[in-house]
């Protein structure tokens, strides 16, 4: 088996984080990782992505559901709140002593009625239930404080019961006893976990497993999906009728597909939107054909330059430029508060907190983060996701791809190339979608296999930047439209 190691991406990491200004690196981390691994090398395992036998030992965890009970809510949550929280950890590999740390909202209204939602963040390496749960679709987000909750308007738990897993070990209170095992998380032992975590988790919560179960995120989970539903539809034919996961749908935003065409997209993006010159754009499509040659690193170290400091998230909206006065109020602009991320930070490193959460009981040697700084290197990543979609198209799965259309880092002009490269059949062309009002909410297509969503106005984490809009794309794609 061919491993190979990125120890530069933490490094990468913090540089982008820090000239960003921003909290949520989860895009960084994927333009570091995905800058690393573009050798040509590597594509060959790509047609026989598979993940390793189970381990035995993943499948015996005798955690209590009752236990995970989070009793009178989370600390600073409003008043009023009547849906149950949990919270805890599932262990998925007993002899190495590795717990993945999950949070679980149920529904708001009549839980036991509505399906189950899975939601995994990116990176690698960033937390989902600091980014998921707390910027964008848990029930609350935190103020400026860092202490106390708000009710968010378009919680995802309206529509579904919403489970956060922090994933891989290393990654938010998700850990290992063994903390060299930090240094060999990969693709597949990433799905391989979360394929036992799951196991285990509907064994603590019996009556959710014949629930119908989505799997949502964004990112570096536009691998982490695929990856993941391909393993459980695997599992599935072999698996016996109690262990079956009824998986329904997967729903993914601004996720990476395939290296070439997404970053060919990254850097069109960043062109037609006005950020480079045309003369560097010339050179990324020249040179970057080869990521790894020495002419296409300097152009993509020089891409920072030209762009100077803005969100390359959301390249419309304004950056956390963090003041040493705590007392001056942060604004929110257009519904958004760009150090959101800051007051998340503070608000999970509270004792008290953790307590409640029953989380870090082992006394783990570092603080909770928002993307890990423990996970440094990475040892298997595909260069596509083709092979794997043209098995979850043919299993006949209900697939989403979404897209903030003001990403520059996976950008909308990269899925679209992308999904072109499938080659599907066109089913429903091109035409704008609504939410209930006359505003054009964004652009679909229906493909044969899949349907692409645009998110008008949506940065990469598109519930953060266009809450309403993204919510009512998962509430018609949870009702099967
Ligand atoms: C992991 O470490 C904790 C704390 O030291 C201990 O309680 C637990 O039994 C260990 N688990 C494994 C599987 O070694
Ligand atoms: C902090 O506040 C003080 C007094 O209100 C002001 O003089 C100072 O310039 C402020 N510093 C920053 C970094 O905003
Ligand atoms: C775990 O708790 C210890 C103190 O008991 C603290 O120093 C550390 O930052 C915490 N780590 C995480 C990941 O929460």
């Amino acid at each position: 088996m061919q491993y190979y190691y990125l120890f530069i991406l933490l490094v990468l990491v913090l540089l982008h984080g820090l000239s960003h200004g921003l909290g949520i690196d989860q895009a960084s981390r994927l333009r570091a990782l995905r800058g690393k691994r573009l050798g040509g090398e590597r594509s060959s395992d790509d047609g026989r992505w598979e993940v390793l036998d189970m381990e035995d030992e993943g499948f015996f965890d005798s955690g209590k559901m009752e236990d995970d009970l989070i009793e009178g809510g989370l600390p600073g949550q409003p008043s009023g709140v009547l849906f149950k929280q949990y919270a805890g950890y599932v262990t998925v590999n007993e002899l190495k002593g590795r717990n993945l740390f999950y949070y679980f909202a149920e529904a708001a209204e009549d839980p036991s009625s509505k399906p189950l939602l899975l939601w995994l963040n990116g990176g690698p390496g960033c937390s989902s239930l600091g980014v998921g749960a707390m910027v964008e679709i848990g029930p609350f987000g935190v103020k400026p404080d860092g202490k106390t909750l708000y009710l968010r308007p378009y919680a995802w738990n309206k529509v579904a019961n919403t489970l956060f897993l922090e994933s891989p070990v290393g990654v938010g209170f998700s850990y290992s006893n063994d903390s060299f095992e930090y240094n060999e998380n990969g693709d597949k032992r990433t799905a391989q976990d979360t394929y036992t975590f799951l196991i285990n988790w509907f064994r603590r919560f019996p009556h959710y497993k014949n629930r119908d179960f989505y799997i949502m995120g964004e990112s570096y989970a536009g691998f982490y999906i695929p990856e993941l539903a391909d393993t459980i539809i695997k599992r599935n034919m072999k698996a016996v009728s109690s262990s079956i996961i009824h998986l329904k749908g997967i729903m993914i935003g601004n996720g990476i597909m395939n290296d070439l065409t997404d970053n060919r997209g990254y850097y069109d993006y960043l062109w037609t939107h006005a950020l480079i010159s045309d003369i560097t754009h010339r050179g990324l499509v020249e040179y970057c054909k080869f990521p790894d040659s020495y002419e296409c690193k300097k152009l993509e170290d020089h891409i920072e330059l030209e762009v100077g400091l803005i969100d390359f998230y959301n390249i419309y909206a304004p950056v956390c430029i963090r003041s040493s006065n705590s007392s001056r109020k942060p604004r929110r602009h257009g519904g958004f508060d760009p150090c959101e991320a800051d007051y998340v930070l503070r608000y999970l490193n509270l004792p008290q907190v953790q307590e409640a959460l029953h989380a870090n009981r082992t006394k783990i040697p570092y603080a909770w983060e928002v993307c890990s700084s423990v996970i440094t290197s990475w040892t298997d990543s595909p260069s596509t996701m083709f092979p794997i979609y043209k098995r979850l198209i043919s299993s006949g799965l209900h697939i989403l791809i979404y897209s903030g259309d003001v990403d520059a880092v996976v950008s909308v002009v990269g899925t679209r190339y992308s999904i072109n490269a499938l080659g599907l059949k066109v089913i429903k062309p091109w035409h704008p979608w609504s939410e209930n009002t006359k505003v054009v909410g964004g652009y679909r297509v229906v493909y044969d296999g899949l349907t692409f969503a645009t998110i008008r106005g949506a940065g990469h984490e598109v519930p953060r930047f266009q809450p309403r809009r993204a919510f009512a794309l998962m509430e018609s794609f949870v009702a099967g439209k």
